[in-house]
C-alpha cells in the first residue's frame, strides 16, 4: 500500500513539474498602468530585465566637432553628408564603424586604397541607412519622437541587426496534403513560440493589409475578417508585446480591445510604428535587394527587413528611450516628405 501511494505521489510531483514548465518563477512585479480599477496592470519579471539592462546601455561618443571647411569640397564622392565639416564627418565615419563594424573597421564599407570608390555593397548600403535615418527622425517624429534613431538603435556593434526578417517561404501541409499551412503548428519564435501564424510580417509590415479582428457593422460584406486574418492579427500583436517586453494592456483596455477611445497613448504611437516599419522596409529595404551578395537574401530571395524588435530588442523604447541625437544633429535630417504622403500610411486612418 505504501509503495503505491509513494509511486502516485512520485507520478503527482512529476505531472506538476511538467505542468508548472510553462510557468515563471515568482517573484514577478504588477506596475499600474491603466487608470485604477481597470486591472490592466504591467507584469514584469525582475529577471528578465535585469538580464535586458546591460544591453540597453548608450556608447559614449564624441561631442560634434567645430565646423570648418565643408566635406562636400574636402572629398571626392560624398553625396549625403556633404554639408558636414571635414571633423564631423571624420567623427561620425569613427562613431559609424563603431556601431556597425566594430571589428572589420573602415574596411568594411572602403577600399582603403580610394575612400571615394564605392565598389564595396556595404558603402552603397550605408549610404541608403543614413538617409534612412534621417526620414525616420524628420517624418516619423509622431513615433521615435524627439529621441530619434542612430545606426546603433538597430545595430549594436553588429553588421546586421539581431532582429530582421524575411518573408517565410509557402509551406505545404505534410503526408501530400492540399493547401497551405500558413505557418501555423510550427512554433516560432517571432509570435512567441504560439502556434499562430509566424510571419504575420509581410501582410502587415510590408503590404499594408487590414489589422482587424472585429467588424464595425455584424454581417459585414467588405473586407470580412476570415480566421486567417484573425490569427495574423493575434500573431502581430504578440510579436509588439514580445518585442517591447510588454502585456497587451500597455496598449489595449482588454476590456474592449478594438476601442481606440479606452486605449491608453501607447497604442496610437504603435501605429504610426506600423506604417514607419511599412516605409522603412518599402522605400529603403527593398529597393536595396539587388545591391545585396545573395548570402545575405532570405530563402524567398528577398532582403532582410525590420521589424519591431530591430529597434526596440525587448524595450518598451529602444535605449530605455535615451536619445543619441545630441552628437549627431546631421542624423535629424530635413527630410520634407510627410507621413501621410508615404505609400502604406495614407490607406487605413486611425479610427
Ligand atoms: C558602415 C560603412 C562605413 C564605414 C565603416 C566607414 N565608412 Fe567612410 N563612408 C561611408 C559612406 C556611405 C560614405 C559616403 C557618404 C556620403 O555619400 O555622404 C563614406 C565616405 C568616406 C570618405 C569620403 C571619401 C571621398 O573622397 O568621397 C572618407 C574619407 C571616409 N569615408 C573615411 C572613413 C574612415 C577613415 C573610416 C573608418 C574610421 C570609415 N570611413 C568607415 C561608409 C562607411
Ligand atoms: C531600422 C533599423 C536600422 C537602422 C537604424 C540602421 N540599419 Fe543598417 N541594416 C538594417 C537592416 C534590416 C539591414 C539588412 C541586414 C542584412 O545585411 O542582411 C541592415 C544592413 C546594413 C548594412 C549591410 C551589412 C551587411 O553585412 O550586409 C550596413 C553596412 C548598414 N546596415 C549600415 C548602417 C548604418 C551606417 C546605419 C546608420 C546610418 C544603419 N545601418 C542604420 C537596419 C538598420
Ligand atoms: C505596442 C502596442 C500594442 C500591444 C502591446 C498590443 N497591441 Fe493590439 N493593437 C495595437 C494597434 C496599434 C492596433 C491597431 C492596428 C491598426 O489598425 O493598424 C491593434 C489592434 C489589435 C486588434 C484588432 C482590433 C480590431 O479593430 O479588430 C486586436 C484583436 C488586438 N490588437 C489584440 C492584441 C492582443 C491580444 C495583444 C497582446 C498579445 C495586443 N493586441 C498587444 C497595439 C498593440
Ligand atoms: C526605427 C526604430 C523603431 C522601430 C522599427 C519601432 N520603434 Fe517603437 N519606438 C522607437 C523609439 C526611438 C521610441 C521612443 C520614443 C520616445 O522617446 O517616446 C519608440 C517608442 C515606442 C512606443 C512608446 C512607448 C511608451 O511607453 O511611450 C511604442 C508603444 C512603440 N514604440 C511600439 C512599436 C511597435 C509596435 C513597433 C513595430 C510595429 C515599433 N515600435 C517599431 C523606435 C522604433
Amino acid at each position: 500500500m505504501k509503495t503505491i501511494f509513494a509511486k502516485f505521489s512520485l507520478l503527482f510531483i512529476l505531472f506538476s513539474m511538467l505542468l508548472l514548465a510553462g510557468c515563471e518563477r515568482p517573484p514577478i512585479e504588477a506596475v499600474q498602468h491603466g487608470y485604477r480599477g481597470t486591472a490592466m496592470d504591467e507584469i514584469y519579471n525582475p529577471r528578465t530585465l535585469a538580464a535586458q539592462a546591460p544591453n540597453n546601455v548608450v556608447p559614449a561618443s564624441y561631442p560634434v566637432p567645430a565646423d570648418g571647411p565643408k566635406a562636400a569640397t574636402a572629398y571626392k564622392n560624398v553625396k549625403v553628408l556633404g554639408n558636414l565639416s571635414t571633423a564631423q564627418f571624420t567623427t561620425f565615419m569613427v562613431s559609424m564603424t563603431s556601431w556597425v563594424s566594430p571589428q572589420q573597421g573602415c574596411a568594411y564599407c572602403h577600399n582603403v586604397e580610394n575612400f571615394a570608390d564605392d565598389s564595396k555593397y556595404t558603402k552603397v548600403v550605408a549610404r541608403r541607412m543614413i538617409q534612412m535615418n534621417q526620414r525616420i527622425n524628420s517624418t516619423w517624429q509622431t513615433h521615435v519622437k524627439q529621441t530619434g534613431v542612430t545606426c546603433y538603435t538597430c545595430h549594436r556593434g553588429n553588421n546586421i541587426p539581431q532582429q530582421v526578417w524575411f518573408t517565410a517561404p509557402e509551406q505545404k501541409q505534410g503526408n501530400g496534403w492540399l493547401g497551405n499551412k500558413n505557418g501555423q503548428n510550427t512554433p516560432s519564435q517571432s509570435v512567441g513560440l504560439s502556434s499562430l501564424p509566424y510571419d504575420p510580417f509581410t501582410s502587415f509590415l510590408l503590404k499594408d493589409s487590414m489589422i482587424e479582428v472585429n467588424g464595425d457593422t455584424a454581417l459585414r460584406t467588405v473586407n470580412k475578417r476570415n480566421i486567417k486574418d484573425t490569427e495574423k492579427t493575434f500573431g502581430l500583436m504578440i510579436h509588439m508585446s514580445k518585442s517591447l517586453g510588454v502585456n497587451c494592456s500597455y496598449c489595449h483596455n482588454t476590456r474592449a480591445i478594438a476601442s481606440w477611445k479606452e486605449s491608453p497613448p501607447q497604442r496610437a504611437t504603435a501605429w504610426y510604428g506600423i506604417r514607419m516599419a511599412q516605409d522603412i522596409n518599402n522605400n529603403f529595404m527593398v529597393p536595396l535587394t539587388a545591391v545585396f551578395p545573395a548570402h545575405r537574401l532570405g530563402p524567398t530571395g528577398d532582403v532582410a527587413k525590420a521589424n519591431c524588435a530591430t529597434c526596440h530588442q525587448g524595450a518598451y523604447k529602444p535605449l530605455y528611450g535615451v536619445s543619441m541625437l545630441a552628437n549627431f544633429p546631421y542624423l535629424r535630417g530635413t527630410d520634407t516628405t510627410t507621413a501621410a504622403s508615404i505609400s502604406g500610411a495614407a490607406n487605413t486612418a486611425v479610427k
